[in-house]
């Protein structure tokens, strides 16, 4: 069942490219238009949407906030991304010119389920992005977009994690075909970029050496912090919510320009630092940006283990451990950086000892509020 693999875990990051390459299966044509006949909603109620709202919680939630940012560029939607159990209890301004957008792995979680009920109460239309076939969500959402991940059995999210961004990305360049605007032109690229990733992540997989030894080398470590940027910030804190899960240390992940609003404070000789690093062809000096971040901590005795586009070698005057992912367009680049932090995290808590398909006092399926 495992696949010659020692876990689940192990064997679900090896299942990514075929996760995400079944998600975009079937979705659009030659041509570069989306296909999403299973989105029953009316089209003119999704033309006519004003805000978009996505609601999960963990993992998924950090998948909503990387499709935060290709949603808002194709789209020009505003779009917001909430915990599902904070949304329900604040009072939310939402209508019938809201889509609501609900991810969640196990389509049973109940703090989703009660924002979904929520949201619908109000008259927002609700999208499930989902994994499991006729779980509750979907069952009571208007519309469901299935991730085709297959079934994610270690507790810890994976591949369904890289499926749930792929599939809110083809709901966001939908959304932007239907409205016809100004990024209409980019769908076909991105669609094509999209139709290479799981080659790339292929690539990623198959020279994984390196970081799993790097993993299992920290063992000692007491936490762990990463940093990101755009994109690369929710990248960050899942590949920190990954290591808290599943070695039990402390680790957090930030936005990388937040460092010097308090942060840095926390740097002391030997402190490890994961960082995402921006493609240097990535806009508005993202890439320069990080880089200083990656010395200021360096300066304070920090061990930096940067994940950097293939080619930028620049990095490597500047970092203990870097490890490239092959290059892709900016907004894609989390279906690539996040694996090396699943990698590490899977390798750091085996080489612990620790179960790493069941980690202590977490469930699969969430199904209490
Ligand atoms: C993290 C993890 C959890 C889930 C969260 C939501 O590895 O698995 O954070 O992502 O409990 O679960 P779903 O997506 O099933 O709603």
């Amino acid at each position: 069942e495992k696949g010659g693999f020692d876990s689940f875990m192990e064997k679900e990051i090896h299942d990514q490219p075929d996760a995400v390459g079944q998600t975009l299966l079937g979705r659009s044509d030659v041509g570069g238009n989306l296909m999403l006949d299973e989105l029953r909603i009316d089209e003119s109620i999704l033309r006519s949407v004003d805000k978009i709202v996505v609601l999960a919680c963990g993992t998924s939630a950090y998948a909503g906030q990387v499709a935060k940012y290709a949603i808002e560029h194709w789209c020009r939607i505003p779009t917001e991304v909430e915990l599902s159990h904070e949304f329900r209890y604040r009072d939310p301004i939402v209508n019938e010119k809201t889509l609501v957008v609900a991810i969640s792995q196990s389509g049973e979680t109940m703090d989703t389920l009660m924002a979904v009920r929520y949201a619908r109460e109000q008259g927002a239309k609700v999208v499930a992005i989902c994994n499991t076939n006729g779980s509750t969500i979907p069952r009571e959402s208007d519309a469901v977009l299935y991730t085709h991940a297959g079934p994610e059995i270690a507790v810890a999210s994976t591949k369904a994690f890289l499926a749930q961004i792929t599939a809110a990305y083809l709901l966001g360049l939908y959304l932007a075909q239907l409205r016809g605007n100004k990024y209409r032109d980019e769908i076909a690229d991105v669609l094509a970029d999209l139709s290479e990733i799981p080659a790339k992540i292929q690539a990623i997989l198959d020279d994984a050496d390196k970081i799993k030894q790097l993993g299992a080398d920290m063992v000692n470590a007491k936490s762990v912090l990463y940093l990101g940027r755009h994109v690369g910030f929710p990248v960050a804190m899942e590949g920190a919510l990954k290591l808290k899960e599943l070695a039990y240390i402390h680790a957090e992940g930030f936005a990388a320009g937040e460092l010097k609003h308090g942060p840095i404070a926390l740097i002391e000789e030997g402190q490890p630092v994961v960082v995402v690093m921006p493609s240097p062809r990535a806009r508005d000096s993202l890439h320069s940006k990080v880089v200083s971040n990656v010395q200021e901590v360096r300066a304070r005795g920090a061990v930096t283990i940067v994940i950097a586009e293939e080619g930028d070698t620049s990095v490597e005057a500047y970092s203990e451990h870097v490890f490239y992912v092959p290059a892709s367009p900016t907004l894609l680049a989390p279906l690539l950086t996040t694996v090396p932090l699943q990698i590490f995290a899977l390798a750091l808590a085996s080489a612990k000892g620790y179960d790493v398909d069941q980690p202590r006092n977490l469930a699969k399926s969430v199904t209490v509020e």
